[in-house]
């Protein structure tokens, strides 16, 4: 096949993981690669990276945690879930122009050759009907997350819902949409300012600071009917403390356990959920989630999320940085719960696709 190519690029910056972080991440655990693009063959692409998710997740991959996809190799490339445009292309099925979202790793340009990619490349419709960002966030796997833990939790009038991770990616609009369905929904997040986001902007009920020494009591009080469904974002003792406090047929939607990524002290501290028979006792049930095993309900999902947010029912935000070399700092702060809504990185202006708006400005 012909190659087809707009793009001088020759040079690929990337992240590789120098070495496996101890407790939490420090930025020196990766290092910045300068690498030469290898020559395309016959059914590979050359993606530029515009935006790059910054995932809970990523701190997983770096460890050596049993979990739902292998660690990332000490001297391999960080994982990360991204939108491109093609700029080269020597697959019969990407043009270049095309707008990709999936799994392009921390770096500037991807080859993408489905035969070496953690999972398929998804070209994104043209002209992309929202910025770019939107489809790791909102209309991407955080919001597709938020959509089905509360498809599965299926929240009502006279219900309680607890969100853990409040005010972030999967937590803010996991509330919303539990709102929408007519229950009393209780977050929890970090600090004063995301729980007064979380209330008077998200419009949850209530919102219990988790940094408060007095935690445990502030939640017992905000729950004072039990707790019907958790939204679980953050799993160790937030979870452990609701787990005292499940109604009988209580439903747990496991969608992470951000608390426990880090291997850190307070991991080792923590000896691991002991109130797990009150799921016994109280007849209740809880599912672990990934979301790629549900690729059959993206499409219901995204266009569910796509109409709530353009008629403006979605209340979503962004963090935004801008550089591939601040991405490792970026992944630290969203851990260390320094950032509000979806943080994703800009790593570049689209070149090709004209009209792509890279992210979103303000939130909606
Ligand atoms: N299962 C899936 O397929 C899937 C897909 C996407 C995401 N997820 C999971 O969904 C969760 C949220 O992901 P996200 O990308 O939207 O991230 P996010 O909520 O935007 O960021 C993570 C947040 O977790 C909170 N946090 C961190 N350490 C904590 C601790 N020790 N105790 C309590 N809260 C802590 C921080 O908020 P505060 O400042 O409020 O503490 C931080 O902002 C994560 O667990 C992630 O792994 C799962």
């Amino acid at each position: 096949m012909a190659e087809t190519t707009t793009n001088q690029a020759t040079m690929n910056r990337w992240w590789r993981l120098r070495r496996r972080p101890t407790g939490a991440l420090a930025t020196s655990d990766l290092e910045l690669a300068t690498d030469p693009i290898a020559p395309l063959q016959d059914g590979q692409a050359l993606v530029r990276t515009l935006v790059l998710s910054v995932e809970a997740a990523s701190r997983i991959w770096l460890g050596h945690q049993r979990a739902f996809m292998p660690s990332v190799p000490v001297g391999g490339m960080v994982r990360g879930i991204g939108v491109g445009e093609v700029i080269a292309s020597r697959r019969a099925d990407l043009h270049v122009g095309d707008v990709v979202a999936g799994f392009l790793g921390w770096q500037e340009f991807c080859v993408a050759d489905d035969r070496l990619l953690d999972a398929p490349l998804t070209t994104l419709p043209s002209p992309l009907p929202a910025p770019a960002s939107a489809f790791v966030g909102v209309l991407g796997h955080i919001g597709i997350s938020a959509y089905l833990g509360v498809d599965y939790l299926d929240p009502g009038p006279g219900q309680t819902v607890v969100i853990s991770a409040a005010a972030g990616g999967v937590g803010s609009i996991a509330g919303q949409l539990a709102k929408l369905r007519g229950a009393r929904v209780v977050g929890i997040a970090g600090g004063p300012a995301k729980c007064r986001y979380v209330v008077d902007e998200l419009g949850f009920d209530a919102c219990v600071d988790h940094r408060d020494p007095a935690w445990r009591d502030l939640l017992d009080a905000a729950i004072t009917d039990g707790v019907d469904l958790d939204f679980e974002n953050v799993g160790g003792p937030i979870m452990d403390h609701l787990l005292m406090r499940l109604n009988v047929g209580a439903k747990i939607f496991l969608c992470g356990e951000v608390s426990q990524y880090d291997d850190s002290g307070e991991r080792t501290a923590w000896r691991g959920l002991v109130n797990v028979d009150q799921i016994h006792m109280q007849r209740a049930t809880m599912r672990g989630f990934i979301v790629t095993d549900h690729l059959d309900r993206w499409p219901e999902a995204i266009d569910a999320l796509a109409a709530l947010w353009t008629a403006g029912r979605l209340m979503y935000r962004e963090s935004v940085v801008t550089g591939l070399e601040h991405a490792p700092a970026a992944l630290a702060r969203l851990l260390a719960g320094d950032t509000v809504g979806k943080l994703v990185v800009a790593v570049a202006e689209p070149q090709l696709s004209r009209g792509v708006q890279l992210v979103i400005t303000g939130s909606r």
